[in-house]
């Protein structure tokens, strides 16, 4: 019989740390690559008859310097719609990508365009200023800003998983950004977007009780997002 209350039984603290790893194994960036390159093989057949964790890789016999070369950030994107445009370098576009755990991303901004507030659940980011001037900011989870402004050759990071954004603060002229990721899938997420144009929606009551806003200012929310 144990006497000590206060010290947890040993299946507790196995459990307990177990749960630890596991959740520390989550918030790790992507896994560390097992050969020295896995071009993606962009051919696979479609739907796809197995699902892992990236692509699967073509034979290594007849990888090349072309798999691990790309022109998919060389062009200005249209910023008409949105004010903004992104290029991302994909395994779709870069197969030499594929398990390495990096991306990249072209950023042109039109004058006062703004990347509105998002974040990556898959990666850190490190941005570029290479024209114009931006101002960038992320805001860390004792909600403290970040922010200042970039010229070109400036650089930035944005941590891994924290809301952030980039302005274009020349009404003017546009302005362009290269920015790094340590995810071969950074994903992206708007925080205007995934609040209140999810599908299906968040129940407007649970809106207006968060942003403590009234219906009509819900109505008009997500009518002047989804435009
Ligand atoms: C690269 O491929 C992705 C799809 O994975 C696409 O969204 C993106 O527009 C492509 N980029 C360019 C510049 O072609
Ligand atoms: C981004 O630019 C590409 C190429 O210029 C264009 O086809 C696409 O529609 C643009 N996307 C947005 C969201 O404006």
């Amino acid at each position: 019989m144990r006497d000590n209350k206060n010290i947890p039984h040993p299946s507790l603290l196995l459990h307990f740390f177990l749960g630890l790893s596991l959740l520390m194994g989550r918030a790790r960036p992507d896994p560390d690559p097992i050969q020295d390159y896995c071009v993606a093989d962009n051919r696979s057949p479609s739907p796809q008859p197995f699902f892992i964790n990236g692509k699967p890789c073509i034979d290594p016999n007849l990888a090349g310097p072309s798999h691990f070369a790309t022109s998919a950030l060389s062009k200005p994107s249209d910023t008409k719609r949105l004010g903004y445009n992104m290029s991302t370098t994909t395994t779709a576009n870069l197969s030499g990508l594929n398990t390495l755990g990096l991306a990249m991303a072209r950023i042109d901004i039109a004058g006062n365009g703004l990347v509105e507030p998002h974040l990556h659940p898959r990666a850190s980011e490190v941005i570029t200023c290479l024209k114009g001037v931006l101002l960038v900011g992320f805001v860390d989870t004792s909600y403290r800003l970040f922010t200042l402004q970039l010229k070109p050759s400036e650089s930035f990071v944005f941590p891994k998983g924290l809301i952030h954004f980039v302005y274009n603060i020349d009404s003017v002229g546009r302005a362009v950004a290269l920015s790094g990721f340590n995810s071969q899938n950074p994903g992206k997420q708007a925080a205007s977007l995934a609040t209140f144009t999810s599908n299906p929606p968040i129940p407007d009551y649970v809106l207006e009780k968060a942003f403590r806003i009234s219906e009509s200012d819900v109505e008009r929310i997500r009518k002047n997002l989804s435009g």
